[in-house]
């Protein structure tokens, strides 16, 4: 599989990475929380609300399978927790997008949209809870991860140049 996977925490920008490189490269930029909802017919938070978080990581698994069946040279941005998925490394590359908690949540309250950022995203909820997480997170991330870019302070541009040399380099 020659996709590109983008992993990383809640607000590092995936979804704008994704873009960027889609654009820049003209491929196709799929997201799995977008993939998820479709399927599912409602929103991510509405999953968590309605049937938990357990049965949102099993979507997340259905997803994985079906990504690593069908789609080939996209790029491919994930939600936070996707990365736990058994077969992650048979869908692509994996990219580890990293950034400090702090960068993060100055990205996510200086969006035009804060709000509704804030709002979509269940486990971002308790910035306590949500930093405690990021600790858990944060290493399990860097094992997975093929290639590591830290965006803190730069553009999707930069950023996506960064990726694509870096995993020519493999
Ligand atoms: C989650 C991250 C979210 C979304 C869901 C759970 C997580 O995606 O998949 O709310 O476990 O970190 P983003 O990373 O796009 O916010």
């Amino acid at each position: 599989m020659k996709n590109i996977i983008l992993i990383g925490f809640m607000g590092v920008g995936k979804g704008t990475v994704a873009r960027a490189y889609a654009d820049e490269f003209k491929a196709f930029a799929i997201d799995t929380d977008d993939l998820i909802e479709s399927m599912e017919n409602r929103k991510i938070k509405h999953i968590f609300k309605e049937d938990g978080e357990a049965q949102f990581r099993q979507m997340e698994q259905k997803c994985a399978k079906w990504l690593s069946k069908s789609v080939d040279n996209a790029i491919i941005s994930t939600g936070g927790g996707f990365f736990k998925v058994d077969n992650l490394k048979k869908i692509g590359t994996v990219v580890l997008l990293d950034s400090s908690f702090n960068a993060i949540l100055e990205r996510i309250k200086s969006h035009p949209n804060a709000e509704k950022k804030l709002a979509k995203r269940p486990l971002l909820q308790s910035e306590k809870e949500a930093k405690k997480l990021y600790k858990e997170r944060s290493s399990e991330y860097k094992k997975v991860a093929d290639v590591v870019v830290n965006v803190e302070n730069r553009t999707a541009v930069e950023i996506v140049k960064e990726i694509k040399k870096l995993v020519t380099k493999l």
